[in-house]
């Protein structure tokens, strides 16, 4: 039986890519089924794709991958935000027409948006297309027409449609940035959950106002572009024009936010190379570094930094963000505990939420505006203007070409600082009287150990 067979060919396409030649029957008929750890997935025709589990955390996934390159790809994720499934999950074409994914408990959970048709059979394309039929070998439900993170050659995003970038490499889950095919002609890239407007962009292909039904199309040979609902090319993204024997050509809106036009080569090994991407700096996605922190080019890669007074959330997750250690209510009567200091975040761009803009004659000027106003967080200054910010700040970003500085309140705790003070500082006179009181006492051992060791030498000396 064909079933039998899909392990070892799973095997085969893995590591034995120039045999994938061989034409087989890629219609999945009812009563079928896949486990994780058994027959995992329904392979094309060629093998290059397969439909069923993948790795993910530490279970399993289900979608469709690239099956013949090692490093399996995934180009569509069903549930994507679902928790992974265990290894004693499968994945059944039932006999009564449904495609389910079967707990161990046996509860069934729907694969795909539940459709009042009854599937007659499926197939994994060579396209990378998953398939279902009715009885009439319609097409009832395909892939392709639910992009994830992903366009395949033949495979088009529709206006209104999006792509959701992954969490990362290994976790398909929906991550935090989007690119939409708008339906006002232009295609535009965001940080996800924020409205479709152009303070939030950080990519646009530019073609607003082209016709309310304007797709985004991939070809076999690596030509991306725009075409209009008259079919004529309104934008070319990529030339196109490239090999395209044993040459797979994929788009996809990575986990870094950014969008990158990727080749494999099939012939050899499944190398990867990037063809085309709108941008080569990693910092250009707005919200790679969460809340209150900001990202830096280090060479080919990024750091997140935190404003100054600032931490990380978590260690080692940008996107949870910075947060300070002391609370903004104390800023008018604390006991003098805390102070606050004016701490500089240079050539930095942020998202502009300024609730006053002043204008100034210097930095200065403005550090004092915001260190004077309790509800000031922080303040933006550039030529001669200060705008006063509240938290959190976002979006931010260092750019070199910018002269922006970002002015940040810091709250200090008494004890510990040797900072200049700006502005109006809260004072505790019972605090400073402590300190003289201890710098004396610290002058008056210094002055005994220095004469000491005088005394010592002039000793030393005499005999
Ligand atoms: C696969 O199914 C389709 C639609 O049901 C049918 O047209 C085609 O002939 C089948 N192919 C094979 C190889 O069975
Ligand atoms: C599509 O673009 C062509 C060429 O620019 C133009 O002539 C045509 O009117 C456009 N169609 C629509 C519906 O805008
Ligand atoms: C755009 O596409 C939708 C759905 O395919 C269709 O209903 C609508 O008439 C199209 N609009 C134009 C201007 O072609
Ligand atoms: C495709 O490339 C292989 C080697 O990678 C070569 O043997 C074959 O002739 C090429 N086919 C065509 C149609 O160019
Ligand atoms: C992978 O592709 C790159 C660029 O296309 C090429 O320079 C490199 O030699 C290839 N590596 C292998 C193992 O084929
Ligand atoms: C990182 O932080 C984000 C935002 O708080 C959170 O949604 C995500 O689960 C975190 N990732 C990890 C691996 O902890
Ligand atoms: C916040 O942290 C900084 C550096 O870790 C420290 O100098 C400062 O005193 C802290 N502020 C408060 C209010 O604890």
């Amino acid at each position: 039986m064909v079933s039998i067979s899909f392990p070892f060919l799973v095997c085969f396409f893995s590591f034995h890519l120039h045999a994938i030649a061989q034409p087989r029957n890629s219609n999945i008929s009812l009563g079928s089924s896949l486990t994780p750890t058994g027959t995992s997935a329904w392979l094309s025709p060629s093998g290059l794709y397969g439909f069923g589990f993948y790795s993910q955390g530490n279970g399993y996934g289900v979608g469709v991958f690239l099956a013949a390159v090692p490093q399996r790809t995934v180009v569509w994720t069903a549930n994507r935000d679902d928790s992974p499934v265990p290894s004693t999950s499968s994945l059944v074409l039932t006999t009564d027409g449904r495609l389910i994914l079967r707990s161990p408990q046996g509860q069934d959970e729907s694969i795909v948006p539940d459709s009042s048709q009854k599937i007659e059979a499926a197939a994994m394309r060579d396209t990378g297309n998953f398939v279902l039929f009715n009885s009439d070998h319609d097409i009832i439900w395909e892939s392709f027409k639910y992009p994830t993170t992903t366009i395949l050659p033949g495979q088009v995003l529709s206006a209104g449609k999006e792509l959701f970038s992954s969490v990362s490499e290994t976790d398909q889950s929906r991550g935090i940035f989007r690119l939409k095919m708008q339906t006002d002609g232009n295609l535009v890239q965001y940080p996800v959950d924020t409205p479709d407007t152009a303070p939030y962009s950080y990519y646009a292909s530019g073609t607003d106002g082209r016709g309310d039904n304007v797709t985004l199309n991939l070809d076999d040979d690596g030509h991306l572009y725009l075409l209009n609902s008259t079919g004529s090319n309104i934008k070319d993204l990529t030339p196109g024009g490239h090999e395209t024997n044993r040459t797979l050509y994929l788009m996809k809106i990575d986990p870094d936010g950014i969008l990158r036009l990727y080749s494999y080569g099939l012939n050899q090994n499944g190398n990867r190379s990037i063809i085309w991407s709108p941008t080569n700096n990693k910092c250009v996605p707005k919200g790679l570094c969460g809340l209150n922190g900001y990202c830096v080019n280090q060479d080919e890669d990024v750091d997140c930094i935190c404003l100054p007074g600032f931490a990380p959330v978590m260690e080692g997750n940008f996107t949870a963000g910075c947060e300070r250690n002391f609370s903004s209510e104390s800023c008018k009567n604390d006991n003098g505990r805390i102070r606050y200091i004016i701490q500089a975040a240079v050539n930095t761009v942020w998202e502009n939420t300024g609730y006053s803009e002043l204008s100034v004659r210097s930095r200065e000027e403005c550090e004092a505006a915001c260190s004077q106003d309790c509800n000031c967080d922080a303040a933006m200054f550039k030529d001669g203007k200060c705008n006063k910010q509240k938290l959190p700040l976002r979006y931010g970003r260092r750019n070199l070409d910018d002269s922006n500085v970002a002015l940040i309140k810091v709250g200090i705790s008494s004890s510990s600082d040797e900072s200049r003070k700006h502005g109006d500082v809260p004072k505790d006179p019972q605090r400073d009287i402590l300190i003289i009181g201890l710098s004396l006492i610290g002058f008056a051992i210094i002055v005994l150990v220095i004469s000491g060791a005088l005394m010592l030498k002039v000793l030393a000396l005499k005999f």
